[in-house]
């Protein structure tokens, strides 16, 4: 379903310059769309047309097939439909305090005194700005002021979330911790859009892209068309992600093979082969099972392997003790026979009653009472209820990716994940067992 739509969209600034020059675009319900192009190439202004804050002189933007009007009460409407996160947060925050701040939106849209402090609680709390609830906005940290102004919009709980380079001046950890909050609102149907320079980050993260150049839409579709071609990647300025970067050298090699790849997962798979055991990348040659390859490598290495089905024996050739056999663990050695499994755990969502459902007691014995290598949460009330278990997560973030890659490493997981996202857990591994040769078997657990 259609969510938002222009038509033939035109925007001039006063002072003449043309920064939307022509745009058709259609974008749909519950998606994640990334904008990139150089600077100047029009993504802001094109956000502000998006919710009628500025107003096109040719063409027209059309909300859930309706065109936007721009009277007072239909732009009001609309803009608690569609929230927007501006590029500089000092455009977006006037309140005395966060707390005010976020409240702005929800006391607009005529919440009660209770509703509001409940929503908003529950906003700084899963963004983590609890204690910065009493400090007046112009204090933060600009990192901070970013997260104020994302929780101010989220906190409305619009269809759709707009986001003018989200992540500028956070921290690494704050930069996950939006992406993450991001799908987990995605996950609740609503559409996110943002714009960003970061093509790692839009690569791995949206289902469209666009790319825009001179206030025009230049290319669009799956990341994984657009950020392999390098001839497109040079006419807009962008570079290729790292990821893809990476794949191409491998391929060069002779060691990776297949589509470019988005996510390491990916990068993984595009390594992997049925039949192979060992791959010879100086020879060039793929190396059948049972066979012993000799290779050059750093003084120390395991430079020969013999794979079977549950171990690979190699030999030191160079180090002093050269010609000893050795099991070779690890590196696509004995665990590469063996796949770890994930057993997902769901949590109710904040909004289902979160932790406060959990018997923590309950958690804590299904991670005593089985081995677990590697521990995931995934979602606000996962988080929350891992930390009350006293359980620290070896991931936070990229948690489905993460677990999958452990358990192909032949690690068992335990995935705490919040409401539906335990469902996510299972059919991103389910849609990967179609396609892989190596079977990883997950399973979700209710508390
Ligand atoms: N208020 C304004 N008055 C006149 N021209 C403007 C105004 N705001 C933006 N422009 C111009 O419109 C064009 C598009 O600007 P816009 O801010 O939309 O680009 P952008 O893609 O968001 O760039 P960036 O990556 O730097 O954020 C640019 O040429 C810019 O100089
Ligand atoms: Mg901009």
């Amino acid at each position: 379903m259609v969510i938002i739509e222009t038509r033939d969209l035109k925007y001039a600034y006063p002072d003449g310059t043309q920064a939307i020059d022509g745009i058709d675009i259609t974008i749909e319900t519950g998606k994640k769309i990334a904008f990139v192009g150089p600077n100047g190439s029009g993504k802001s202004t094109l956000f502000l047309l998006f919710n009628g804050t500025l107003k096109p002189q040719h063409g027209e933007v059309l909300f859930h097939d309706r065109s936007l009007h721009y009277d007072s009460r239909s732009l009001n409407e609309i803009r608690k439909q569609i929230g927007i996160v501006f590029q500089n947060s000092n455009d977006q925050l006037f309140a005395p305090t966060v707390y005010h701040d976020v409240a702005f939106g929800p006391v607009n849209l005529g919440l009660t005194e209770e509703e509001v402090e409940s929503c908003v609680t529950r906003t700084l709390e899963s963004m983590g700005l609890t204690e910065l609830r009493d400090k007046p906005p112009h204090h933060l940290s600009s990192g901070q002021k970013k997260k104020v102004a994302i929780a101010g919009v989220v906190a409305m709980e619009p269809d759709v979330i707009i986001l003018d380079e989200p992540l500028s001046n956070l921290d690494p950890a704050g930069a996950s911790e939006i992406m993450e909050l991001l799908n987990e609102l995605k996950h609740l149907g609503k559409t996110i859009i943002i714009s960003t320079h970061d093509v790692d980050l839009a690569s791995r993260w949206a289902d469209v892209v666009y790319v825009l150049k001179g206030g025009q839409i230049y290319s669009s579709g799956h990341p994984s068309r657009i950020f392999s071609d390098r001839a497109l990647m040079e006419h807009t300025k962008l570079k290729l992600p790292a990821i893809v970067e990476t794949f191409r050298e491998f391929e060069a090699r002779g060691i990776a093979e297949g589509h470019a790849p988005m996510t390491l997962l990916d990068l993984m798979d595009s390594m992997e082969s049925p039949y192979i055991g060992v791959r010879c990348a100086v020879a060039d040659c793929d190396i059948q099972k049972r066979q012993q390859v000799g290779l050059c490598m750093r003084e120390g290495t395991i430079v020969a392997a013999l794979y079977s089905e549950q171990e690979a024996t190699g030999k030191a050739l160079s180090d002093a003790a050269a010609g000893d056999e050795v099991l070779v663990e690890n590196v696509r050695g004995s665990l590469l026979s063996k796949t770890g499994r994930i057993l997902v755990v769901q949590i109710p969502r904040v909004i289902e009653g979160g932790s406060k459902n959990v018997d923590i007691e309950e958690v804590q014995a299904l991670l005593n009472g089985a081995t677990f290598d590697k521990v995931g949460a995934m979602g606000t009330s996962a988080k929350v209820t891992a930390a009350k278990a006293g359980i620290h997560p070896d991931f936070d973030v990229d948690v489905i990716q993460s677990a999958m890659l452990s358990a192909l490493r032949g690690l068992d997981c335990l995935v705490l994940a919040s409401g539906g996202m335990a469902e996510l857990v299972k059919k991103r591994v389910d849609e990967r067992n179609q396609g892989g040769n190596r079977h990883i078997q997950c399973s979700i657990e209710k508390v």
